[in-house]
């Protein structure tokens, strides 16, 4: 991976990235690490992936500045749980945190759409977030008092706006939460000096869309996108960057930015 960032624009900053072993956590927790950073990475339920995708992406140095960490975010009480696990390993306080970790967990019809289905989608894109976040704000306050203040960088989706495909209605809709309540924690942390910001992907090629879509249907996205093919995890990656850096976006909070090759345009 190319990174056209400064290569110490994250120097002596700590940084905690969730769902951090493959796919768009992977890139991001790489690119952090690449440009200085000290990365706290949640890598998801096991170090599985993580040996695939995230460790495969890093050098020798990147590695001394990253911890790794598991933790199930499907469970109630899983983004506390991770929050007193990082709590633990944070040695001073947070700079960033991007939440990355989620998924579809299935195609789910709306007729078959019950309070078990409910459950799943919303505790692991919407509860375990918020919760996480919640109690990382002591830190991220403690992040805030240094000069260019703290920043949150949320993962919301292309499907938040347009609806998404059929069977993703709890889905989209968890993630049009996260839209909104970004831009809602950053009115309210402002004062704090804490930025509050997501990225939404459009259809990103990672194993999310391996599990949750056919070929046929990805040939058809990827003609029907203005960019002519499908994105990549590292074509993400620089949108956390830039919204993560006090430098780039100092004065940019409560915005989603869209990265999806001009597949939605707002
Ligand atoms: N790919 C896209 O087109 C697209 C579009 C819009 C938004 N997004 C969003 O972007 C984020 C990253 O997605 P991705 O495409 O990189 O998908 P991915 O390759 O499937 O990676 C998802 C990450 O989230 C973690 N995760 C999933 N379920 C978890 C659970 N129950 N507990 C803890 N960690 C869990 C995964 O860990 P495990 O290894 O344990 O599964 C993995 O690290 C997600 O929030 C997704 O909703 C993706």
């Amino acid at each position: 991976m190319i990174i056209g960032f400064d290569r110490a624009l994250f120097d002596g900053k700590t940084v905690v990235v969730t769902g951090c072993g493959r796919g768009i956590g992977a890139a991001v927790a790489a690119a952090f690490l690449k440009t200085g950073a000290r990365v706290i990475g949640h890598v998801g339920r096991s170090l599985e992936n993580a040996e695939s995708d995230l460790l495969k992406r890093l050098g020798s140095d990147d590695r001394r500045r990253l911890t790794l960490i598991t933790a199930d975010l499907s469970q109630r009480g899983g983004g506390q749980a991770l929050a007193d696990e990082i709590g633990a390993k944070l040695a001073g306080p947070l700079d960033v945190l991007i939440n990355n970790a989620g998924t579809m967990v299935g195609r789910i019809p709306a007729t078959e759409v019950d309070e078990a289905a409910f459950d799943a989608v919303v505790d692991l894109n919407v509860r375990s977030v918020v919760a996480l976040t919640s109690c990382l704000l002591p830190a991220l306050k403690a992040g805030g008092q240094a000069e260019g203040g703290a920043a949150v960088v949320n993962t919301s989706s292309i499907s938040a706006i347009v609806g998404g495909s059929p069977g993703s209605s709890l889905y989209s809709s968890s993630k049009a939460f996260i839209s909104t309540w970004t831009r809602a924690l950053a009115r309210e942390l402002a004062p704090d000096q804490i930025r509050v910001n997501a990225v939404s992907p459009g259809t990103i090629m990672t194993d999310f869309h391996r599990r949750y879509s056919s070929q046929a249907k990805l040939d058809a996205t990827a003609a029907a996108i203005p960019l002519k093919r499908l994105g990549t995890a590292d074509d993400c990656a620089p949108a956390y960057l830039f919204l993560a850096s006090a430098v780039l976006s100092g004065y940019l909070t409560g915005q989603v930015i869209e990265v999806n090759g001009g597949q939605f345009m707002g």
